[in-house]
Formats: structure tokens, C-alpha cells, sequence
């Protein structure tokens, strides 16, 4: 070992000791005859002295350490005088007065010191010099907090009887509906392998051959649109268990969150966890992973505005759509025409509406607004008592297709749900959104689409009606949502063969088709398939909630930046033409956009 102590170890009972520290220069303070170096590693920073009792050699080599340089110290641990203290860091009761130094390693000046950053470069930048990045602090610790939550994981799982079982990463194409990215094979020119967009049909398979409990950390690829929730290369603890049905498999999840808020955030929460129906959600929420740390409903005001004279609700309501809106409570006045128009610029560029009409509750219970005077006074009442109007509150209205009203309020509500404060960001609320639909209806493709996954089971008592009325029928599905983000995802099988040919059929694919894509499985269906189901949480966005942070790059040592590159290595890049030859691969004539 170069050292004996590391630069978060060191304190009071440590004074007189002769100790050696290595690390990175993390800041120099210089005060003509003394000057103070701290040094910092993985576990913290540590404050180093050269001065009057320092040799001339030190002197001089301490003049040429520069910011990030690794050095080598060894000394004795000084208490720090009174009044020099600094309960601020971990090891501010000491310092180590520097009797020799060893430059191990010189570095170029970084584009940006880890250790004294006070507005963080732009973030290309800090993908280009991950490693620089990754040194500081906040850096360390949603790495660090990711490898506990990773392991407190693992061990709930494996003291529960789960067998961890890799799955292949050059596979088929699987199911999960995102476009797949492909990996072309040499040995069978024009042939592909499909990277997983998640270990669904192997996971199954295990439970066809009897595993009973399966688990994996596993990596996911899905060629998507990138967000700041999603990641085109992610990480699922992925799970499946046979002889069971949905509330077996949420009671797992709920004694894995318990553990985990517990062992990692110290918090005490109340299993089993809330559930709400799908259909409750969109209805309250507008969501189907809303955000239950507050309030502020969706209200639903289509009956009253189908006898309002106001044109814009009247015509909505008339037409079958909605007309909901929200109570913003108490900001009537603080909010200005121009801070509505923002809201009704954002309703129109992000969702699509066709505007947000608002009215506000005056001091004296009356309702203001250019719309209020489209209506006669009983409708305003029953709007009022619609909303349990107070003083100062403010409606927001969009008045369009359930779909559009749904993501339009959903929208507002978080949007000003953060603006306006209306919860404390470190709170944390787990919840289950339960009874998906089985189906949504593509208008482009003018067919049914799985609104999961095309192995989901229907409840029970939708088995008959599925064909008949597939728009009404509702999944074993469930998602855990934690604070408005959708932190996993799952659903109890279909383990019938005939069951899982008919919606394969009602999603449109011929025998034929199913056999080609998903013969395999349906094959294994028949060679005495258990009941079984299970779920995937989203272990990068768990991280980053459980963390408080707003980025899942954040909590990924090497991620991709919203163009799916790695900055750090420049992936993806050009091959050789030898390579494309090996693989039969001839690139079409491409307009260099890699700028
Ligand atoms: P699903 O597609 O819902 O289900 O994925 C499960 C969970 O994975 C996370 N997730 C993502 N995280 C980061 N970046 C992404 N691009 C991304 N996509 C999904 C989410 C999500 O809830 N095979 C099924 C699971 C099952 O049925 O057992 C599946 O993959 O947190
Ligand atoms: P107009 O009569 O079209 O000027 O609209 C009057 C108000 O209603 C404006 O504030 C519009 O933003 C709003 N509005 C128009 N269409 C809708 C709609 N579909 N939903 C909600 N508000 C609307």
C-alpha cells in the first residue's frame, strides 16, 4: 500500500501520528510563508501544510503542485489550533504538516477543477471529461448511493429464494415496442441480432422450465427518443415468479421498498402501498404515474358546460369530448396575464390544445375573467361549487378529446405543482397504478396495439367479452410510481397457448406472423407452462428519485447525451471498410451529420 490512512479518515485521536496520505490535489491556498494543500480520494478531503517547519525540498516541490496533480504526503497529524477548526468537513479538527512529498503524477490543467465548481461547465463538457466529472463529490455520491441500492437488491432478493440468472444480450427482437437496435452477424450475412430491449421471453421461458424465481440486473437497449428519464442503454431489476398472481408480485415490491427506503433514505413507509386503478388516475390525475405528493385534482366540468351558451365548451361538451380543469388555489392575483399566456403557449406547443381559457374568484366569491361573461349566473354557481371555489383561486380549463385534456392538465398540474411549491421535494410517495388497459387504439395504423406488452393476461372476467370489446378489457398490469415517475412496470402472463394465439390476433398478427417472431414461446406455452408473472423497475430512475436529482445521466458513470452519443469515446463512430465487407454491409450515400 502507498498509503497508510485515507483523506477521509483522519482525526483528533489521530494527533502526533506520522501518517501517509495519496491523493489529488483538490485546492492550494498560499499564504506566503504557508501554504495549505488539500488533498482529496474517494472517501473525502484532507488538509496538508506546508510551512515554517516544513524542509526547503518540500518548499520547492510544493511550489510546483498545481490543481488535480497526484501527490504523495507523509507527515504528522497536527491538531489544528482552537478557532481553526472547521466542523464543516469531516476531518477539520486536524491537519497533516507535510515532511516529505512525492509528485506521483503531474496533470494538464482540466477544463473545469472538480473541486471547486461553482457553476458546473455545460454538460457536453462533462460527458467529453467524464473522468473529470466523476470526480467530484455529487458525482461520488449517486454512484456510490447506486451501488448500495443495486446490493440492498440483490440480497432482498436472494434471502426471498430468487435465482440470479443471466439472459443474452445478442438475442431476437423482443417485445417491449421501442425500435431495436441491431447487431449484424458475420457468420450469417444479412442476418441480425436484435439487442434486448428487456429479458422479457427469456424470463418466461425460465418459468416454463421450472426455475420458479428468477432475478437480474440486466441491461436493456431501446432505440427511443431520449428524455431526461430515459436512457437508450438502461438497467432493470428484472423479475419473474410462477404460482402466482399480481398481489403476490406487488407484495414482493412493496417488502423490497420498505427495505429500501429504510436501509437507504432512513425513512419509515406504510406497506402495502397505495393502489389506484388506471382508470382513477387518468380520471383524477390525467396520468397513469401522477405525482400524489399534492393535490390539485383534475375537475371534471363536462356536464355543466353541455348547458352553457359559452361556444368553446358548448361545442366540446356537444361533440362527446371534455371539459375538465384544475383549481390553481390562492394565486388569482399574483398570477399576470403574461404568466396565463406562458401556460397557454405551453398547453398549445407541448399538447397540442386548442387554448386554456381561465377564470378567477373574486374577493367578493364572484367569478371574473374575459370568459365569465359567456355564462348566465346559475352555470357560474355550479362551476364554483364544482371547484369548491375560495377567494383568489384560479380556473384553467381545456375543453378537447379526453386524450388531449388528459396530457394538457397533467401537464399544468406538474408544471405548476413544482413552480409553485406545492411540495416538499425531498418527501417521497410510493404508489401502484393497477388494471391497465389490455389495448390502446392506433389511429395510424387503424389497429389495436398491446398497451403493454403482447404477453399480458386479461383480468379474469374480461377473458369473454376480449374480442368483442377490446378497448374495454383490463390487464393483470400494475406500475410502481414513485413521486409522478413511472419507477417499474409489469404484468401477470398469458400462459395458454389458445389465450395468447387470440391476442396475438386481436393485435393483428396473422399465425403465421406470431409463429415467425414468437414461435419459441408459443412452442414452450405448450409443453406445460406454469402460471406466472412479474415486473421490471427501473433501477437508473429509482436511483436518481431516491437521489433528488432530475437527470438519470446523473446517476450513470458513462451515459449517452440526448443524441444517443458517448461524448468520452465518441460512440457511435464509422468502421473500416474491411469490416463492412466481413459483414455484407454496403452504406448507403449518408449526408455527414455527425456534426
Ligand atoms: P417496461 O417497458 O415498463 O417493462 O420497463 C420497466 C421499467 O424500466 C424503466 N425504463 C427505462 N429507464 C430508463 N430509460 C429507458 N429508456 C427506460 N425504459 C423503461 C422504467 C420502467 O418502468 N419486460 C417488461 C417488464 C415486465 O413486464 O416484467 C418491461 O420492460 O422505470
Ligand atoms: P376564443 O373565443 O377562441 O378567443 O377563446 C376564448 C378563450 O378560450 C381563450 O382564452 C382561449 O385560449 C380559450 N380556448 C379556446 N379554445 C379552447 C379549448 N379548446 N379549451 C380551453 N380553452 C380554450
Amino acid at each position: 500500500m502507498l498509503r497508510t490512512h485515507h483523506c477521509g479518515e483522519l482525526r483528533s485521536e489521530h494527533a502526533g501520528q506520522t501518517v501517509t496520505l495519496c491523493g489529488w490535489v483538490h485546492m492550494i491556498r498560499d499564504f506566503g510563508g504557508a501554504k495549505f494543500i488539500v488533498l482529496r480520494d474517494r472517501y473525502g478531503i484532507t488538509q496538508t501544510t506546508i510551512g515554517p517547519d516544513s524542509s526547503e525540498a518540500v518548499h520547492q516541490l510544493g511550489a510546483e503542485l498545481k490543481s488535480e496533480y497526484v501527490v504523495k504526503v507523509v507527515g504528522e497529524v497536527m491538531q489544528r489550533p482552537d478557532g481553526q477548526t472547521n466542523p464543516k468537513m469531516a476531518t477539520g479538527e486536524i491537519e497533516v504538516r507535510v515532511d516529505q512529498l512525492e509528485i506521483l503524477n503531474e496533470s494538464d490543467v482540466p477544463p473545469f477543477t472538480p473541486g471547486q465548481v461553482e457553476e458546473l461547465p455545460n454538460e457536453d463538457i462533462r460527458l467529453k471529461y467524464r473522468y473529470i466529472d466523476l470526480r467530484r463529490t455529487e458525482m461520488q455520491k449517486s454512484l456510490y448511493l447506486r451501488s448500495r441500492i443495486v446490493k440492498t437488491m440483490r440480497d432482498y432478493f436472494a434471502e426471498n429464494d430468487f435465482i440470479d440468472i443471466e439472459t443474452p444480450i445478442l438475442g431476437r427482437s423482443t417485445p417491449e415496442g421501442a425500435r431495436d437496435y441491431l447487431v449484424p452477424s458475420r457468420v450469417h450475412p444479412g442476418n441480425f441480432y436484435a439487442l434486448p430491449q428487456s429479458p422479457q421471453i427469456y424470463k418466461q421461458i425460465m418459468m416454463i422450465a421450472g426455475y420458479d424465481r428468477y432475478v437480474q440486473v440486466a441491461r436493456c437497449f431501446r432505440d427511443e427518443d431520449l428524455r431526461a428519464d430515459r436512457q437508450p442503454e438502461f438497467t432493470q431489476l428484472d423479475l419473474e415468479m410462477s404460482f402466482v398472481d399480481s398481489d403476490d408480485v406487488l407484495a414482493m415490491i412493496d417488502g423490497l421498498m420498505k427495505r429500501l427506503a429504510k436501509e437507504i433514505l432512513n425513512l419509515e413507509i406504510q406497506t402495502p402501498l397505495p393502489r389506484m386503478t388506471y382508470d382513477e388516475a387518468m380520471e383524477r390525475f390525467g396520468h397513469d404515474a401522477p405525482d400524489l405528493r399534492f393535490g390539485m385534482e383534475l375537475v371534471d366540468c363536462t356536464d355543466i358546460a353541455a348547458e352553457c351558451e359559452f361556444r368553446v365548451f358548448r361545442g366540446v361538451a356537444d361533440a362527446g369530448n371534455k371539459v375538465r380543469g384544475i383549481n390553481v388555489r390562492g394565486v388569482a392575483k399574483e398570477f399576470s396575464r403574461k404568466r396565463i399566456d406562458e401556460l397557454t403557449t405551453y398547453v398549445r406547443e407541448d399538447f397540442g390544445a386548442k387554448g386554456l381559457a381561465w377564470m378567477r374568484v373574486e374577493d367578493d366569491g364572484s367569478l371574473g375573467g374575459p370568459i365569465a361573461k359567456n355564462f348566465a349566473p346559475e352555470i357560474l354557481e355550479k362551476f364554483k361549487a364544482r371547484f369548491e371555489a375560495e377567494p383568489g383561486d384560479l380556473f384553467l380549463f381545456i375543453a378537447d378529446t379526453w386524450e388531449v385534456s388528459c396530457k394538457a392538465l397533467a401537464g399544468l398540474r406538474k408544471r405548476l405543482g413544482a413552480e409553485l411549491e406545492l411540495y416538499d421535494p425531498s418527501e417521497m410517495h410510493f404508489s401502484w397504478v393497477v388494471e391497465f388497459p389490455m389495448f390502446h387504439f392506433n389511429e395510424d395504423e387503424n389497429r389495436w396495439d398491446a398497451m403493454h406488452h403482447p404477453f399480458t393476461a386479461p383480468r379474469d372476467e374480461d377473458l369473454e367479452t376480449l374480442s368483442e370489446q377490446p378497448g374495454a378489457a383490463r390487464a393483470k398490469a400494475y406500475d410502481l410510481v414513485i413521486n409522478g415517475y413511472e419507477a417499474g412496470g409489469g404484468t401477470i402472463r398469458i400462459h395458454q397457448n389458445t389465450i395468447q394465439q387470440a391476442v396475438f390476433g386481436l393485435l393483428g398478427m396473422t399465425e403465421s406472423q406470431a409463429n415467425e417472431r414468437f414461435g419459441f414461446l408459443l412452442d414452450a406455452l405448450k409443453f406445460g407452462a406454469p402460471p406466472h408473472g412479474g415486473i421490471a423497475l427501473g433501477i437508473d430512475r429509482i436511483v436518481m428519485i431516491f437521489g433528488g436529482l432530475d437527470n438519470i445521466r446523473d446517476c450513470i458513470a458513462f451515459p449517452k447525451n440526448a443524441k444517443a452519443t458517448d461524448l468520452m469515446t465518441d460512440a457511435p463512430n464509422t468502421v473500416d471498410q474491411t469490416q463492412l465487407d466481413e459483414l455484407a454491409i454496403q452504406l448507403q450515400e449518408i449526408e455527414s451529420s455527425n456534426a
